[in-house]
């Protein structure tokens, strides 16, 4: 999520709020008034069933959910690079040796996390086509070419993880007391730039090498970098799906819709949660120092000095109380940012475009994940 720009003040958070009220208090009043008005006796009963499941969606209901059906099928395509590689099931051996010097499960975590990410997709395009609205379909933007290594299918991507810059500010802003939508800003754990986060060939990264800890030559160094920089994406992604979903919430209309926005949320926050323990072990004995001699990107034991303290302790996993609301009432353990302008549709596909993810792409796919996310962010409840 960005964290430039300006911030919007508690207070103008409340007067939004309250217009945002009075508004829902007069679309009711109209609502009234048009079904009187309008309907002739034995309409309703005329209306087809989907008619009136489609009629209990709001536009802005449709446009969330059909943004974030987009967001899902970006991350299916990004998860399912990483698990045909890295996966319980991966093909690229000494890329899931350097995962697993992170965690042994980290196999299995990233198969489970792909199915999850299949599973919002699937199940989000398919709420929509039972409600009579249009699901989203990205396939003519899959051109973006497959890692060469051991492992990759050869097949049309929509993302790229082949040379990104990860925004690893999410570790100190969840370390942190103060809070992005108050306008504070964080500084990055490690500088990942230009980084790839998978094997891109095997002549970079032989797929049958050892990775021993510490490694012990230049291809091993390389491949643990890379792994390292996955695991610090892993947590960037879903730490972003995490804010996305509990800001969409906010704007949206139908009971039915917010139990779906809020269910698939939480499970985005539990996928951050672990990834953000793993994570931390790039950073900490015994796996700490490894640099890429490629990139010179460094992974240092951030429990040590200059590191070390509440900023980047690896260990303090659990998010820090932070401000809320308010500044004038107590910190409090949550998701953030959680504003529009921090953490909404557009700001999740400018975070995405800042890691790299769509270089390459046509100008027609901005165009169309632009026109999704300012749908999304138009919306309001009703
Ligand atoms: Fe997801
Ligand atoms: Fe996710």
């Amino acid at each position: 999520m960005t964290e430039q720009g300006p911030i919007p003040q508690p207070e103008d958070v409340d007067r939004l709020w309250s217009r945002v009220v009075g508004r829902r208090a007069f679309l009711r009043g109209a609502g009234a008034t048009a079904g009187v008005a309008v309907l002739p006796a034995g309409a309703a009963r005329a209306a087809t069933a989907s008619a009136a499941r489609r009629a209990r969606l709001t536009r802005g209901d449709i446009a969330i959910l059909r943004f974030l059906a987009a967001a899902e099928l970006i991350e299916v395509d990004l998860w399912q690079q990483y698990a045909e590689l890295g996966g319980v099931a991966g093909g690229n051996p000494a890329y899931i040796a350097a995962l697993e010097n992170l965690d042994g499960d980290m196999p299995q975590y990233i198969s489970d996390n792909t199915d999850d990410e299949v599973s919002h997709a699937q199940f989000l395009n398919a709420y929509l086509a039972s409600m009579g609205a249009q699901p989203v379909n990205l396939d003519a933007f899959r051109t973006l070419p497959s890692s060469k290594a051991t492992g990759a299918r050869q097949i049309g991507r929509l993302t790229n993880l082949q040379r990104n810059t990860v925004d690893t500010s999410w570790y100190t802003r969840y370390r942190s007391r103060r809070n992005p939508d108050f306008g504070a800003s964080f500084p990055q754990a490690v500088n990942i730039r230009d980084e790839p986060l998978i094997p891109i060939s095997d002549a970079d990264t032989p797929p049958n090498q050892g990775q021993p800890v510490p490694p012990t030559n230049g291809q091993q160094r390389r491949m643990q970098a890379i792994a390292n920089s996955a695991g610090f994406h892993f947590a960037f992604i879903e730490q972003g799906g995490s804010s996305l979903y509990t800001t969409l919430s906010l704007m949206v209309t139908s009971l039915e819709v917010l139990r779906i926005v809020v269910s698939i949320g939480g499970v985005e926050v539990n996928h951050f949660a672990v990834w953000h323990d793993k994570a931390g072990n790039a950073v900490n004995d015994p796996l700490a120092g490894v640099t890429d001699p490629e990139t010179g990107v460094t992974f240092p034991n951030l429990n040590r000095p200059p590191f070390g303290g509440e900023l980047f302790q690896t260990n303090l996993i659990m998010p820090e109380p932070t401000q809320f609301i308010r500044r004038n009432l107590p910190l409090c353990s949550v998701i953030r940012p959680s504003s529009r302008q921090n953490a909404g549709a557009l700001a999740a596909v400018n975070a995405l475009t800042a890691d790299g993810l769509f270089n390459g792409q046509s100008p027609r796919f901005f165009r169309a994940a632009r026109a999704l996310a300012i749908a999304a962010d138009a919306a309001r409840r009703v």
